[in-house]
């Protein structure tokens, strides 16, 4: 890597600390000997993205590749601002004034609509609501769930998301206890009447979006039976799929033998159900859901081989007090910065943010996980995702050598300038140290229980925590000391 004209190291500013966001750091830090340094800018106080607030309080092992993240932001050249919204406290052209590079990490924060009637009553939540409620994301912490008095709840969707909110309306309060799930779901969901949770799939089995471990689990669980009709399960494999995959050969194989199992009496049944589409939901803006109406669909190939679900004239409905909607994420635009509407991305090429006007890529802007390639792939696949991009910059810086003006050329590239910058926007920043402290809290609550942390699930009380960390709190303590 030749070194840049004045030996100074170039800017970057990434925006988003989910796993995405902290990749690009760690293997920007790494991989440029010296010659960057990162400012990670985040909406919340506290950092890690889906990790925190959307991996499935069960899956504690998941959660642990924050260590990984922490060694990223324990780097001399790596800082942390929380609490920072782009758009609110900081504009693009605030960034492009400070930094020399900028890679947005927003992830796809908000759900995918369904386009149906009745998709809004009271009672049809959004899978990332339901989600980010039991995680204690501040932004859905006062979700408000019929939980005691329905049921039997339908989740749309044949992913990962939907089989994580079925599997979390049947853990029991013994086997959510001793993990970091927000305590007002803990004790929500407790008081849970729902006895039946049917997962409603459009097209076939050996089409569904689940992975293997994610499938076996659900059979494993205590106080759930799954239940799949053997009938239409085997109507939904008659037309053999030429994209199969060795996933998808053992999804099918799991639900054969969900098929042929005897239900065990358990308190909850959870129904995998496939080949049918919603169209509507039934119910009145008082009273809320009552029934899901869907279509049967039949499947057939398209040109190039993907089974596509067709709708027949067969219509079945099934009541319900309580609908989720999972059929996938999608990314929302940030203001100044090109968006591809019909994808829900940035558009890009490998990284870099193409102008949609011209084509071509826009100086010194790039992209990085979920905002880049949509809401696919596990927490790892950030990872080679994230190298993508920062061999992007990196490309780039060189041909900077050469003459080539590939990054941005700010006209403030000094580090105190945007902190001072950022802490007269948003007093109430955020640094690690903040986020540090707010972490040993957590933890120190949760230690008497055996949790990993009891989390803190409004931002005033994060602030609170952080406080004497940040830099206007240390401002405050000098002056108070003098
Ligand atoms: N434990 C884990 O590792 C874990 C946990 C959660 C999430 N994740 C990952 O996070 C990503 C997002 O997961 P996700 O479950 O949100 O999305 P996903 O994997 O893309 O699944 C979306 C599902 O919704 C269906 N769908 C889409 N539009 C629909 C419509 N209009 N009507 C009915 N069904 C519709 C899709 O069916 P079609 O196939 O027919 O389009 C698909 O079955 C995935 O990569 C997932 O693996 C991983």
């Amino acid at each position: 890597m030749p070194p840049t004209t004045d030996d100074s190291p170039i800017r970057v500013a990434v925006i988003g600390s989910g796993p995405a966001g902290f990749y690009t750091a760690g293997h920007l830090l790494k991989d440029s000997q010296g010659l960057v340094e990162v400012d990670m800018l985040e909406r919340l106080p506290t950092p890690w993205g889906l990790v925190r607030s959307g991996v499935a309080p069960d899956h504690p092992k998941i959660k642990s590749v924050t260590r990984v993240y922490e060694k990223t932001a324990a780097h001399p050249r790596f800082r942390y601002f929380g609490n920072i919204h782009l758009g609110t406290h900081v504009s693009r052209e605030d960034l492009l004034a400070h930094y020399q590079a900028i890679v947005y990490a927003t992830g796809s924060p908000v759900d995918r609509p369904l386009g149906i009637p009745g998709e809004d009553l009271p009672g049809s939540h959004p899978a990332t609501e339901f989600v980010g409620w039991y995680n204690g994301h501040p932004d859905h912490r006062d979700l408000e769930l019929a939980l005691d008095s329905s049921s039997r709840a339908v989740v749309i969707g044949n992913g990962n998301v939907a089989l994580d909110v079925a599997r979390m309306l049947s853990l029991t309060r013994a086997e959510l206890a001793g993990t970091d799930i927000a305590d007002h779901a803990l004790d929500l969901l407790e008081h849970n009447h729902i006895e039946e949770i049917v997962v409603v799939g459009r097209r076939g089995p050996a089409q569904a979006a689940f992975t293997n471990p994610e499938l076996l689990e659900l059979g494993e669980l205590t106080d759930a039976d799954v239940i799949v009709d053997p009938a239409e399960l085997e109507r939904a494999l008659a037309v053999e799929d030429p994209q199969t995959t060795p996933t998808a050969e053992r999804n099918v194989e799991l639900l054969r033998e969900y098929a042929a199992r005897p239900p065990a009496g358990r308190r909850r049944r959870i129904v995998l159900r496939f080949l049918l589409s919603p169209v509507a939901l039934l119910g009145d803006p008082v009273h809320g859901v009552s029934a899901v109406e869907l279509v049967r669909n039949e499947l057939s190939a398209g040109s190039d081989g993907t089974l596509h679900a067709h709708a027949t004239a067969e219509h079945e409905t099934i009541p319900a007090g309580l609908v989720f909607r999972a059929i996938g994420y999608r990314g929302i635009p940030l203001p100044g910065v090109p968006f591809d509407e019909r994808r829900g991305v940035i558009p890009n090429d490998g990284g870099r943010v193409i102008d949609p006007a011209t084509g071509n890529a826009l100086p010194g802007e790039y992209v990085v996980g979920w905002i880049k390639r949509g809401p696919s792939g596990v927490i790892g696949t950030n990872k080679k995702d994230a190298q993508q991009t920062v061999d992007a910059i990196l490309e780039d810086l060189a041909a900077g050598e050469r003459g080539e003006a590939r990054l941005l050329t700010p006209d403030s590239p000094d580090p105190a300038a945007v902190e001072s910058l950022l802490l007269a926007r948003q007093p109430d920043l955020v640094t690690y140290e903040g986020w540090s402290s707010i972490d040993r809290h957590e933890r120190s609550l949760g230690e008497p229980a055996g949790r990993p942390r009891v989390k803190l699930t409004r931002i005033e009380d994060m602030l609170r925590i952080a406080a004497s960390e940040t830099p206007a709190g240390r401002q405050l303590e000098d002056s108070d000391a003098s």
